[in-house]
């Protein structure tokens, strides 16, 4: 650092002295003349109004400033003039008594501060090289972070005029900065969504610190984009907003990914819907070929062996006969209950209710375990496909209970609530983890959420350690329209 010091010392720097006390300006000015150093050159201003003037005029490097002038005393005076200038440094120059409010004005944003009569004269001038130096190294490192940056970082003032432009920008939308500077940040915008970004600039003029949202952007030869913009504040010194600055990061590449993604997400969901739909129709088909083949043919068998049994007259045979009617009986109720597994009749015949009730009567033969039914049914029907994916959601949490949860108690709830068809089944088992619900391995809960958004619902799964797990499902009664496909 001190060789950067040494390095550029040979330039003129042009300081603004603002002091009002002529034998204090006196002083100062004798001291640079008596530090030897001819690439200094000395202005002075007797008021803040005058300085203000005259860094109007560009060509100042760095600023001496008595913080005690007849048009503006202490903190502030230093307050206007880097609000406005922020760019210049600026040293204090305080006297005994005010050298707290000097090292506020440090805090504030001054380079430095010296204290009257207390600096030597090399001093004096090491301490106003050094600021300079300072401040350019600052601002060049901001510099090179806005000017590298990929993202487009756009200053713009209150009246949305673009007012400082990166090379971001030029990559993202195609604008030099001369062809940008001065004009309406609204260019960039598609005409409809600019009262959008107006309404999130009004956010950050009602003092939030920064807002981020994504939209549409056009480029310099006319092409839209997708853009994700974070705005902040540009604050004075005074902390009063002047401007705000956005950061522009052209996301339209990502968006397509992520639209595709989402596209073939659904495409998949479909396929899964269209096979479980195929798999309901094709055990509907067995089991009624089940029922209506199988079940007729064993039942004619039953009946054409009760005819013959008393024309045979022979015990033997006679016996035979009675252990194949049993055995007939045995393979009836076998394919009754086949059918009933593979489509219970009732969900077609009597509806999800008496089918549900049907399932718990068969669920609550297992020793031990209690099945208490709410059933309500709702007005609204449901559709034949949204009756099976409940009853098959019903299955599966009945089935999971039997098998991992060491229940004695299941409560069951259907009711209609909002709108919604809500199924609610409790136990009071082990209770379900905490990861397995949210596991990808977990099969049968990711179906009955599968299942579930097919119509449009949902399925929540929670568990309590030894207090039991509870599965809520909600479907809407009248299913919404099926939003087009994103183009
Ligand atoms: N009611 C419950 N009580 C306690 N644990 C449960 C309960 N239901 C599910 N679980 C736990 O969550 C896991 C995931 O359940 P899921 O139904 O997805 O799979 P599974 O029943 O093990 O296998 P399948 O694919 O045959 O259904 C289970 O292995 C079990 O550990
Ligand atoms: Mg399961």
């Amino acid at each position: 650092m001190r060789n950067g010091i040494m390095t550029t010392d040979k330039r003129l720097l042009t300081v603004l002295l603002v002091e009002d006390n002529a034998g204090d300006a006196r002083l100062m000015r004798e001291a640079f003349k008596d530090s030897g150093d001819p690439a200094v050159l000395l202005k002075r201003v007797e008021t803040l109004s005058g300085a203000l003037e005259c860094l109007d005029q560009a060509g100042t490097d760095i600023v001496l400033l008595d913080l005690s002038l007849p048009d503006s005393q202490g903190l502030e005076t230093f307050t206007r003039i880097h609000g406005r200038f922020p760019d210049i440094p600026v040293v204090v120059v305080s006297g005994l008594d005010d050298e707290s409010v000097a090292v506020k004005a440090v805090q504030g944003g001054a380079q430095d501060y010296i204290v009257k009569g207390r600096l030597d004269r090399p001093g004096l001038l090491r301490v106003i090289r050094y600021s300079a130096e300072r401040k350019r190294a600052q601002q060049a490192f901001l510099a090179s972070i806005v000017e590298f940056s990929d993202d487009a970082i756009i200053g713009q003032d209150l009246e949305g005029l673009i007012n400082s432009w990166n090379r971001g920008g030029e990559k993202v939308y195609g604008y030099k900065i001369a062809e940008v500077k001065g004009k309406p940040i609204s260019i960039l915008f598609t005409s409809g969504n600019y009262d959008g970004a107006l309404a999130q600039i009004d956010r950050i003029k009602k003092g939030e610190p920064s807002v981020s949202f994504e939209t549409f952007h056009l480029t310099r030869d006319g092409q839209r984009i997708n853009v994700a913009l974070t705005i902040s504040p540009i604050k004075d010194a005074l902390d009063q907003l002047i401007g705000v600055s956005t950061i522009s990061r052209n996301i339209t590449d990502h968006k397509r990914a992520e639209e595709e993604l989402l596209r073939s997400h659904a495409q998949l969901r479909d396929l899964a819907a269209h096979l479980q739909t195929i798999r309901e129709e094709e055990r509907t088909e067995i089991a009624r070929e089940i029922h209506d083949d199988l079940g007729q043919m064993l039942a004619g068998l039953k009946m054409e062996l009760y005819c013959l049994k008393p024309k045979v007259g022979k015990k033997t045979v006679e016996n035979k006969i009675n252990s194949l009617l049993k055995l007939i009986s045995k393979g009836i109720d076998a394919s009754r209950r086949i059918c009933a597994r593979l489509r219970p009749v009732v969900l077609d015949d009597l509806g999800l209710t008496a089918a549900m009730a049907w399932e718990a009567k068969e669920f609550e033969g297992r020793p031990g375990i209690e099945c208490q039914m709410r059933l309500r049914p709702p007005d609204t029907p449901t559709s034949r496909d949204c009756s099976t994916a409940i009853y098959r959601i019903f299955q599966e949490a009945l089935s999971n209970i039997a098998r991992h949860a060491q229940a004695k108690n299941v409560k069951v709830l259907l009711k209609e609530e909002g709108g919604c068809l809500i199924l609610e089944i409790q136990d009071d088992g082990m209770g379900i983890e905490e990861a397995r619900v949210s596991s990808s391995q977990s099969l049968g809960l990711v179906g009955m959420r599968e299942r579930a958004l097919a119509h449009q619902g949902t399925v929540v799964v929670s568990g309590k350690p030894r207090q039991g797990t509870t599965v809520r499902l909600a479907v809407p009664l009248v299913p919404k329209e099926k939003e087009a496909p994103v183009s």
